[in-house]
């Protein structure tokens, strides 16, 4: 009813609005659904489209123009003339087949503004601009027309003006990943070139000042914003250069030198959605459906050849350096040993693997994921062409593939493909249908790939069209033989998992592995209550989380988790994805001879929502976030803090009316503290119902994780 109501204002308000302020501005407006959001669109003096938005009642994107560079063309978007204004809404709910919450409302107001230039060889375009109550999408229509066929996109320019210097939590434009931490900096602080040349990344190119998105902000009245795209298909990734002076962001896109250009793109094309979410608490960023609504419904049909899991892996140990991937074992990430042979180290051995199955089927985990059981590793980061190194095919003597497959099978464990293409995507396109049918024919449903190194060939980027294209040539081969996907530096995602659930999760961000071996000492305290109000926006994140030897001295003196024990439970709520490893081994779970009190969490955590729930937050500083499995009336409940100590009080009015649970509290301990004491912890078990209320102490690093079980 609410929504309907909206609908009626936003057409009466295009009414009112469409009308000629003069002879060269045509102002039309578009609001959302519950009035607060509006977006003005008009023609400036030089007949270029601009547009501006107010959140109730107050400028949050000042005057911002848009436009076009082609190769060999004048720039588009001059003496430009409207040739129509048309409107439509759309209120409808779907259901995400697995996903944070299981029905999702897509409400909005919809204003399609239709360009042409003045001349005789006029090229046109379309804007559609959709208002939903928070933020609102923009993309760029080029519809078929006489003046532009095939064209070479030189560069967008989408503006986007700030109306304040507000605090942004924002990482380098970066065109080859986005692994770096986030800084958090006034908008006129922005620095990325200063973010050049990381020395843990193996591929990095920051070109300009400019972020990458989703970039997260605050104003100074209080409101949150974020930035990203939606729907990036046959296109490059958009970064958005920084004007420090004038808080002006525009759209700079990842470029391909092979290209000489950005895209390469016949028309009819659409460019992505340019978005904008916008709430009045930083939890409703977490909370909107804003990016996989505005993606295409799915297209691929029934996905449940995938099951949402939780996994162990042969994986941690190479990171932390007790074992290699190659057979050779020359390659762990804290060492290279060119040349070395033999260190019998290697991990994934047909009795490691058998060790981890055993594990898991114990505990209750469904997949087992194994890195390193293919041949060609020791090749896989030194060589200079890394095309053919990997087949994906052929197992290491050491590790009998079919014993295993039979093993896994025996004992109710799903195996995870592992594919990592070391950055040679043509050779992975070569080798994907057969690489595929082998897994299918092992009974093997989800593959996580991997994208290590500058891409082969040079001149392309992990994030410009070639790339985008790549991925998303891997989601609809894959999803031809009912495969998920689980992709490592990726592109970012940008809510395709609608249209197409087999893109389960992905990784594109400083994930766990950076606290094993990363020169900077890996992941400070304040990163992941930054990921859950920026990355997070964007999709599922394979975090890695469920590390409970913080320091694994024994293995590296140097680098540590900087987190408490807690904290790695609450991950498994905080940062969602339908896959959640329990990242440590084996051994690192057990406490003399017995399994840690504190993994029962991890077995009892679900990992297929019906509803999620920001409770509290703050971006960088603390989050916590409650979940209802789906298929039950249990729920989760997750809390992280950075540096900052906190008693955090927990209201469990999401619950039902009329039910009793029971809640395991699982705490920081006396004394904990991310360095000092990341261990202690503390568990306890109460009764809660709809009006109890617990304060739980959260130490510097730590956090709290509660499962409520019906009674
Ligand atoms: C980088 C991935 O992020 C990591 O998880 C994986 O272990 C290595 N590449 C090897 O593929
Ligand atoms: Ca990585």
């Amino acid at each position: 009813m609410r929504t309907f109501t909206g609908a009626m204002i936003a057409l009466i308000t295009l009414a009112i609005f469409s009308i000629s302020c003069s002879k060269e501005q045509t102002l039309s407006s578009i609001t959302s659904p519950d009035g607060n959001l509006v977006v003005n669109t008009a023609l400036n003096a030089e007949g270029t489209p601009i547009y501006t938005v107010s959140y109730k009642g107050k400028t949050i994107i000042d005057t911002s123009a848009v436009g076009f560079e082609f190769k060999g063309q004048e720039y588009l978007g001059k003496n430009m003339i409207i040739e129509g204004a048309t409107t439509s809404s759309k209120e409808e709910t779907w259901e995400m087949p697995w996903g944070e919450q299981r029905e999702v409302e897509n409400n909005y107001n919809e204003l399609k503004m239709s360009y042409s230039e003045q001349g005789d060889s006029p090229r046109k375009f379309n804007i559609f601009i959709r208002v939903f109550n928070n933020g609102f999408g923009l993309r760029f229509e080029f519809p078929e027309q006489e003046y532009m066929t095939d064209v070479l996109l030189l560069d967008e320019h989408t503006e986007f003006a700030l109306t304040g210097d507000h605090d942004v939590w924002w990482l380098p434009g970066d065109w080859d990943i986005y692994e770096q931490l986030y800084s958090n900096t006034k908008f006129s602080a922005i620095d990325a070139i200063a973010m050049r040349d990381h020395p843990a990344l193996v591929a990095t190119y920051i070109p300009e000042n400019a972020v990458n998105t989703p970039v997260t902000m605050k104003t100074d009245d209080g409101l949150y914003l974020s930035f990203h795209e939606a729907d990036l298909t046959n296109y490059a990734g958009m970064t958005l250069k920084v004007d420090t002076q004038n808080f002006k962001m525009t759209s700079e896109l990842v470029g391909s030198e092979r290209l000489g250009g950005k895209a390469q793109l016949t028309v009819p094309f659409n460019t992505p959605w340019r978005t904008m979410q916008i709430g009045e608490s930083a939890g409703d960023l977490i909370e909107s459906n804003l990016i996989v609504n505005l993606n295409e419904p799915n297209e691929i049909g029934d996905v449940s050849y995938f099951t949402p899991m939780k996994y162990v892996g042969i994986w941690w140990e190479m990171h932390i350096g007790k074992s290699t991937w190659d057979i050779e074992g020359s390659q762990d990430m804290n060492t290279y040993i060119e040349g070395a042979k033999n260190s019998s180290r290697h991990g994934a051995t047909t009795e490691n693997a058998m060790r981890y199955i055993d594990f898991a089927s114990e505990n209750g985990i469904k997949g087992l994921l194994v890195e390193g059981w293919n041949t060609g590793w020791d090749q896989w980061i030194n060589t200079t062409d890394r095309e053919g190194v990997f087949d994906f095919m052929t197992p290491y003597p050491d590790y009998d593939f079919d014993a295993v497959m039979a093993y896994a099978k025996e004992k109710g464990v799903e195996v995870i493909m592992h594919h990592e293409t070391s950055a040679a995507p043509r050779t992975y396109e070569k080798q994907m249908d057969v690489a595929y049918n082998f897994m299918k024919e092992n009974g093997m449903n989800s593959v996580k790939t991997g994208y290590v190194g500058k891409i082969i060939p040079e001149g392309e980027y992990h994030h410009g069209q070639w790339m985008v294209n790549h991925y998303h040539k891997v989601l609809t081969e894959a999803a031809k033989k009912k495969i998920a996907i689980n992709a490592h530096e990726p592109i970012k995602a940008t809510g395709k998992r609608r249209t197409y659930p087999n893109a389960i999760s992905r990784e594109g961000l400083r994930g766990q592995e950076f606290n094993a071996w990363s020169p900077d000492g890996g992941n400070p305290p304040s990163h992941l209550p930054t990921v859950a109000f920026t990355r997070m926006l964007s999709g599922p994140i394979d975090f890695t989380p469920g590390v409970f030897n913080i320091k694994f001295d024994e293995y590296k003196t140097t680098n540590q988790l900087n987190t408490t024990l807690a904290q790695q439970l609450a991950l498994y709520v905080v940062i969602y994805s339908p896959i959640q490893m329990v990242a440590d081994l084996p051994e690192h779970y057990m406490v003399d001879g017995e399994i840690h009190p504190a993994f029962q969490f991890i077995r009892d955590v679900a990992v297929d929502w019906e509803q999620s729930v920001v409770l509290d937050g703050e971006v960088g500083d603390y989050v916590v976030i409650a979940r209802q499995e789906r298929g039950s009336d249990n729920w989760f409940v997750g809390g992280i803090t950075g540096e900052t100590v906190r008693a955090q009080e927990v209201n469990f009015d999401f619950l039902p009316e009329g039910k009793t649970y029971t809640a395991t509290i699982y705490k920081d301990g006396d004394g904990a503290h991310w360095n000092d004491n990341p261990t202690a912890y503390a568990i306890e078990t109460m009764e809660v119902t709809k009006d109890s209320k617990v304060t739980i102490p959260m130490a510097a690093g730590g956090g709290f994780a509660i499962s409520v079980m019906v009674k």
